[in-house]
């Protein structure tokens, strides 16, 4: 049998990409049924919940095609071995953290999970299918994928297509209904040609033609790793040259505005911050080390981890710097931080550079107290859990989670802006000033709010690279 036309999809792993992608996919192929299932039975629960604000992920827009599509032609469920058998199309969609034990510890992705889902589909699968990897994988993973599924000796053929996510957090409906483009990897046979044509025609319900670029596999694979190394190379760069423009008094803002207008380099990605976070960066450009390592491409391999030997550096540094302007010591003082996503408009906190800083300000025992319009308090002391500086009762004890903003900033000696949550900058910040210790000192990770105002209220502003 071949794969032509696809009338079920199965979608292994309702996280991040893969609620989201499925979502969009339920939307706009309306003839499709669309099945995501997860091993995890709280998540798939929450995908079900009749209450669409308990949806496991919070994104902008999603509820909606949630609600529009789900129980019609888009279902969760933890019935994994039904999924994969009525499906044609079987996307891999399941987590590749860094490895954290072994061979490859601390840099290579543990494709563990990645290993159990071509398992599964070999001991399920009675027909024909396309697999294809959504998860961001090291290059030539799918090989490994295809030697597993073509050893099942059961006779069922499977092509495998290399389709990475290029969506953002926050914005995740958003790029997957206008994507820049669409990657689809796959063999340079007949049979791949075709798979690569069946996925394509499902992207082609509303991604342009134009847009959707077919390439082979291994460059698909490393195209994605790439994207995400450049993309976060511009950070590091841009925040490399805050630290020199608060030693030398020029203006990080001013010299991204500047580079920014010369079309050859373009104005986005150039945001100074506290440093990147995220689920994606950081592993991806390890995983980037990795591979190059193992060619034996050291001078590739050490190019490419500068970038996040940058990223720490610039979280260490924010953090420092409050220590030293707060005169040597935050020992027992309050330290207000707004933010703990690791960016706005989602509860993802995954690598977020605030909880880096809260635990270098907890090291030097501040009385921290966090305040996110999306992060519950468990989620932060889980946060430093994975960071294993101090025991759990110790983080309570230095760690709280304030009730509303004016509570949270409430007798502290300083406030830090760690994600750019836009309700930040309406908040009454003269009333937030009378009722804070003096000097009242603000440092803008983000550079969001309006300084000058807030100098004539009386707050010693510190704004990240502005000398
Ligand atoms: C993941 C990868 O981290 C990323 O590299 C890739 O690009 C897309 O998939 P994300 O969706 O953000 O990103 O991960 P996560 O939110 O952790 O979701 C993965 C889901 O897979 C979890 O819900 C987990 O329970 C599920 N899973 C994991 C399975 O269903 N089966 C498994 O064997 C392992
Ligand atoms: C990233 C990629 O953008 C996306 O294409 C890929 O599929 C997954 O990884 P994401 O991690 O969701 O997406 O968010 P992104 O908007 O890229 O931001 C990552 C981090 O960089 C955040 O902490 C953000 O605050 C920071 N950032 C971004 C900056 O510090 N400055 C900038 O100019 C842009």
């Amino acid at each position: 049998m071949k794969v032509t036309e696809v009338k079920n999809i199965c979608c292994i792993g309702a996280g991040y990409v893969g609620g989201p992608t499925m979502a969009i996919i339920a939307l706009k192929c309306p003839e499709i049924k669309v099945t995501v299932v997860d091993v995890n039975q709280n998540r798939i629960d929450a995908w079900n919940d009749e209450d669409l604000t308990k949806l496991p992920i919070y994104e902008p827009g999603l509820a909606d095609v949630v609600k529009e599509c789900r129980g019609k032609n888009l279902f969760f469920s933890v019935d994994v071995d039904k999924a994969i058998d009525e499906a044609e199309m079987i996307f891999i969609s399941v987590n590749t953290p860094t490895k954290s034990y072994g061979k490859g510890k601390g840099m290579g992705a543990d494709l563990k999970y990645i290993e159990l889902c071509a398992r599964q589909i070999a001991r399920v699968a009675k027909n024909d299918k396309i697999v294809v990897e959504k998860s961001t994988l090291p290059v030539r993973t799918a090989e490994a994928i295809k030697s597993i599924l073509d050893h099942t000796g059961s006779g069922v053929k499977f092509q495998i297509l290399s389709n990475p996510e290029f969506l953002a957090e926050g914005t995740a409906i958003e790029d997957l209904k206008n994507a820049d483009r669409v990657l689809i990897g796959g063999d340079d046979t007949p049979e791949g040609k075709d798979a690569i044509e069946a996925l394509t025609r499902i992207y082609a319900h509303w991604i342009p033609r134009e847009r959707i670029l077919q390439t082979n596999v291994w460059s698909s694979e490393l195209s994605k790793l790439t994207a995400n190394a450049f993309l976060a190379q511009r950070i590091s760069s841009i925040n490399s040259i805050s630290a020199l423009c608060e030693s030398s008094g020029a203006n990080v803002h001013e010299v991204a505005k500047a580079i920014g207008a010369d079309t050859r380099i373009g104005g986005k990605f150039l945001k100074p911050s506290v440093g990147f976070g995220g689920s994606c960066f950081q592993k991806d450009i390890l995983n980037l080390v990795y591979i190059a390592k193992s060619y034996n491409l050291h001078e590739v391999a050490n190019y490419w981890e500068q970038v996040i030997i940058m990223n720490d550096y610039q979280k260490s540094r924010f953090a420092e710097n409050i220590i030293s302007t707060l005169y040597n010591t935050v020992s027992g003082k309050k330290i207000a931080l707004l933010g703990w996503a690791f960016k706005k408009d989602t509860n993802d906190t995954r690598e977020t550079a605030s909880m880096f800083v809260a635990d270098i300000l907890m090291s030097d025992l501040a009385d921290v107290y966090a305040y996110d319009p999306q992060v519950t308090e468990e989620q932060m002391i889980n946060d430093l859990i994975y960071l294993n500086t101090r025991s759990e009762d110790e983080n309570r004890k230095h760690l709280h989670k304030g009730v509303d903003p004016y509570e949270t900033c409430k007798d502290a000696h300083a406030i830090a802006i760690l994600t750019e949550w836009d309700e930040f900058v309406g908040y009454d910040w003269k009333r937030i000033y009378e009722n804070m210790m003096k000097p009242a000192f603000i440092f803008d990770g983000r550079n969001i709010l309006p300084h000058d105002e807030l100098r004539k209220i009386g707050f010693l502003v510190k704004s990240l690279g502005v000398g």
